[in-house]
């Protein structure tokens, strides 16, 4: 890639407004490119910009429908490929696919290596993204890619709340590390709620470590899916004697009964991000925006400048 490659992005269909985001963020408009279906449900990708030489950006997150959005973001980079785009990068804001990660019984399979492959075959030579599942999913690309973390847009926000006595709460043991990046940050204590998974969208709650009565406490979640983990964790808080709750979940992915479960949550204030559109109607949610998190990394990765300011998560 020469010095003189010009920075272009593009979107595919599942994040559209966010792109927009990033573009204002960058000053440039967003990049010309029909997404379209075949009248047999095929994905039908056309770039309509003169790519040849460029350093390209491609933004689209793996979320519902998944399957879909995924094909389009195999496609679009197999596009540009061809167009020869001097570098591509598949900006993915969220990261499905990413919680079969591991083979921890038997017959099952690490979907997170096979979408990781399928994104490096199709031509992407980096990946950009914001709080994966699972952290060591970053080794399953042999590209370089760049980990950001959400954190530093919620954290600024808490901030702002100015709320005293504060604990952060992670809703299952496999969040702790992560909750406690955030109690770090914030300064707060830590709580772990216990949870186990009864059936893929059903949980069981027992016990909180920690202590939470009388605190206004932050239940911080990577994503909230059919929001079970969520919902049940901050009835349990509340049981016990939390203040307020305030939800914290990065991608909003919200499946299932999600918004009827968010709805009915014993909670202040539902606070996600918009790596995922956010259409739901629910009263006290609010998404704040990665875009100029995510600009940012487009700049200095365009630039040649050092990403790793932003990976700092305390
Ligand atoms: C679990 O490991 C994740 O961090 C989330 O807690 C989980 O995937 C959320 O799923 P749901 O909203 O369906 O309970």
């Amino acid at each position: 890639m020469g010095p003189d490659s010009p920075l272009l992005v593009f979107s595919g269909k599942s994040n559209r407004p966010l792109a927009e985001r990033i573009c204002s963020y960058l000053g440039i408009p967003l990049g010309d490119a029909l997404v379209d279906r075949f009248p047999d449900g095929e994905t039908q990708i056309k770039i309509q910009a003169d790519v040849r030489g460029a350093d390209v950006f491609l933004v689209q997150s793996t979320c519902p429908p998944v399957n879909d959005h995924l094909m389009e973001l195999l496609i679009m980079i197999d596009a540009l490929k061809r167009a020869s785009a001097a570098r591509i990068t598949a900006v993915i804001p969220y990261f499905g696919y990413a919680r079969q990660d591991r083979k921890d019984e038997g017959r099952v399979p690490i979907s997170a290596k096979l979408v990781a492959n399928l994104i490096q075959a199709s031509g992407a030579n980096r990946v950009l993204t914001i709080d994966l599942h699972a952290a060591q999913i970053q080794g399953f690309f042999d590209v370089p890619l760049d980990h950001l973390y959400a954190i530093r847009v919620f954290a600024k926000y808490v901030r702002k709340l100015d709320l005293p006595d504060l604990v952060v709460a992670s809703p299952d043991v496999g969040g702790m590390k992560t909750a406690w990046s955030y109690a770090k940050r914030l300064n707060a204590r830590l709580a772990v709620v216990e949870k186990r998974r009864t059936a893929p969208d059903a949980v069981e709650t027992g016990f909180v470590i920690g202590e939470v009565e009388d605190k206004n406490v932050i239940l911080v979640d990577d994503l909230i899916a059919t929001g079970g983990t969520i919902a049940k964790a901050a009835k349990l808080l509340r049981e016990k004697g939390a203040r307020e709750v305030f939800i914290m979940a990065t991608h909003a992915v919200f499946c299932g009964r999600a918004v009827e479960k968010l709805r009915d949550a014993p909670v202040k204030e539902i606070i996600v991000t918009d790596t995922i559109p956010v259409t739901a109607q629910i009263e006290r949610l609010n998404a704040l925006t990665v875009a100029d998190l995510l600009g940012e990394a487009v700049h200095r990765i365009h630039t040649n400048k050092s990403v790793s300011l932003l990976f700092k998560r305390f």
